[in-house]
């Protein structure tokens, strides 16, 4: 916990400039603050003296020296101007530090936000599995704005707030040691119920934020599987999970509300117990001691009172902050399993196709092989189709070539180097991408084709994929967005949109794993037949449909992980394997 403490430090200390013009801030606040205490006896002692006043000799320094050298008539108006004076210059620190904290917070944060993201596309796919997208999601938004507020609640109003009641705690020493004894003897008692407090806050706090989570998690789920939930008459079953997760969130909500309004009543009546007692003794015994003086030492606890008041509330927010803060480093530090190796090279960019080669590939996930022992030579503008039984490895094995898995062992080869001696920037640049499950994001058609490659002929990407009829009949045609998911499009449509993506980027290698699945099979060998004529490309593809890898240059045929079959279509029929035997199935069947 300390260590993450310490970490968050070191983050706002990244900013020296803005950090130390806040503590001056805050420094000149609390001195001002302290003035004021000492100000408001003499001066309300003016409103009821007569006659000549002169300043209190027990006010030092420089002050104490200028008001004492005014005389008496200039003094009535002397005290108040400094008072006001005092006043002023702690508006202007207290909004210097506001303003310069809340800087530092919020750029901070900011900072944190970005390292996130940037590293939440370097995590490796295995990172993702096993957890609900929903959860990474929400964890990390909700932490990020558990960090904030333990930042700009938590450590900037708690420091404030230290330096404000170290200024008047001094400043009513100052004044009469015995009667700071007297009064701080409830003190400690309002310590310990400060503590008792934040630390019951600490721990509903901590519930709340995983529970609230929980729900986005759920919420999540309702929405992206709605049509499943509709078809499949869950949704009574959905919304009683929903609406429990919700009863119980309330619960934790009200216990926290409770402490909560326990908070400001017992330290208001903790520190009035002190004044009180304080009063009580005073008036036993005569003390010795000038009227002003005492209501500088009353102004001077009751300005005690909000900064108290505060720290006790926000310290509330410091552990889960913490907590937060304490999940987000350590996604930040997770290795980013596949990331450029020391000393790698960029794949220089190379006009035409290029060649691909795996050796010995083998890819284990725990103990299971998905594909063994792969050997296998691809030519620079080859047209390869991968065939097979679903769960043959076919879509692990394009996964290894723009690195999103690395295998167990062997060699995969792009363009003739080994893929780990490249950088993924370069690496991934030749890749033109479809994979098995489309991704649109919920924005523009154009914007959605620009991901691919910002520089490419729109229109010709759309042509060759085969959507621009359909993109030009959408009612604001390239501007359209497209929902979230791309969920506005049929399912062929979107597929041949991420098609068009991949075509912008102009690769010299293009991998589609079942790309054109959704489409007619007609259309699906009008749009293959259209990429070959670009003819700019090696291209891969995976498919189910036999018919469309009868008219690629070669097949290979995938079981169990093992390449069993590869060889022109033609040859492939004449003999007796998988792909003759599917092939004469499905004739068989038509
Ligand atoms: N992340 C993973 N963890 C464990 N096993 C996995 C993982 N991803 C894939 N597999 C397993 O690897 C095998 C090959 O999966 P792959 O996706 O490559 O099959 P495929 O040939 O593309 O199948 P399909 O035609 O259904 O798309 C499958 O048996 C699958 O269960
Ligand atoms: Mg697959």
């Amino acid at each position: 916990m300390s260590a993450t403490y310490l970490r968050l430090w070191r983050l706002l200390l990244r900013r020296p400039g803005t950090l130390a013009l806040a503590m001056l801030g805050m420094a000149g606040a609390a001195a001002a603050t302290g003035l004021f205490a000492i100000l408001i006896g003499p001066a309300l002692k003016l409103i009821f003296a007569t006659g000549a006043v002169t300043a209190p000799t027990w006010i030092g320094g420089w002050l104490g020296h200028f008001l004492r050298a005014q005389p008496p008539a200039r003094l009535r108006s002397a005290l108040p101007l400094t008072l006001l004076l005092v006043a002023a210059f702690r508006a202007g620190f207290t909004t210097l530090q506001a303003r310069q904290m809340a800087e530092l917070c919020l750029r901070t944060v900011a900072d944190l936000q970005e390292a996130l993201h940037r590293k939440l596309l370097q995590l490796p796919l295995s990172f993702f599995e096993g957890r609900h997208s929903g959860e990474v999601f929400a964890g990390f938004s909700n932490d990020l704005g558990h960090v904030e507020r333990a930042l700009t609640q938590g450590v900037t109003y708690s420091l404030r707030d230290a330096f404000q009641l170290t200024a008047l705690v001094w400043v009513s020493v100052a004044l009469d040691w015995r009667l700071f004894l007297l009064g701080g003897c409830t003190l400690p008692i309002g310590v310990f119920a400060i503590a008792r407090f934040a630390r019951a806050l600490r721990g509903v706090s901590i519930e709340l934020q995983e529970r609230q989570a929980r729900l986005v998690a759920q919420a999540q789920d309702l929405i992206s599987g709605a049509t499943v939930l509709q078809v499949y008459r869950a949704q009574a079953t959905a919304l009683r999970v929903e609406a429990r997760a919700e009863d119980e969130l309330l619960e934790v909500g009200r216990r926290s509300a409770i402490v909560r309004a326990a908070v400001t009543p017992t330290i208001e009546f903790l520190a009035q117990a002190a004044l009180a007692l304080v009063l009580l003794w005073m008036s036993l015994h005569r003390l010795d001691l000038p009227p002003e003086k005492v209501v500088s030492f009353f102004g001077a606890v009751i300005l005690a009172y909000q900064p108290l008041k505060s720290i006790s509330t926000n310290s509330q927010w410091i552990v889960p902050g913490l907590t937060a803060a304490a999940r987000l480093f350590r996604l930040l530090d997770a290795p980013a399993a596949i990331a450029d190796a020391p000393g790698a090279r960029a794949l220089a960019p190379k006009p035409g196709p290029i060649d691909l080669a795996f050796e010995g590939v083998t890819v284990r996930y725990g103990e299971r092989e998905v594909l063994s022992d792969v050997n296998l030579d691809i030519r620079a503008g080859e047209r390869v189709a991968i065939v097979g039984p679903s769960g043959a490895g076919k879509s692990t094995l394009l996964h290894l070539l723009p690195r999103l898995l690395d295998p167990s062992s062997g060699v995969v080869r792009v363009a003739g180097q080994p893929v780990r001696e490249l950088t993924l920037r370069s690496l991934r640049h030749h890749i033109g991408w479809v994979g098995q499950e489309v991704f649109l994001f919920d924005a523009s058609v154009a914007d959605n084709l620009r991901v691919g490659g910002a520089g490419a002929d729109i229109d010709r990407a759309l042509a060759a994929s085969g959507a621009l009829e359909f993109v030009q009949a959408l009612p604001q045609g390239l501007d359209t967005r497209l929902g979230e998911r791309g969920l506005r499009l049929s399912g062929g449509q979107r597929q041949r949109l991420s098609l068009a993506r991949a075509l912008m980027k102009q690769a010299p290698l293009l991998l589609l794993d079942e790309a054109l699945s959704a489409l007619e099979p007609q259309l699906e060998e009008e749009i293959l037949d259209r990429l070959t004529a670009l003819g700019s490309a090696t291209l891969v593809l995976v498919t189910h449909r036999l018919r469309t890898a009868e008219r690629f240059d070669r097949v290979l045929v995938f079981e169990q992980g093992r390449l069993i079959e590869a060889g022109p279509p033609a040859a492939l029929l004449r003999s007796s394997g998988w792909f003759a035997r599917a092939h004469a199935a499905g004739e068989h069947e038509t």
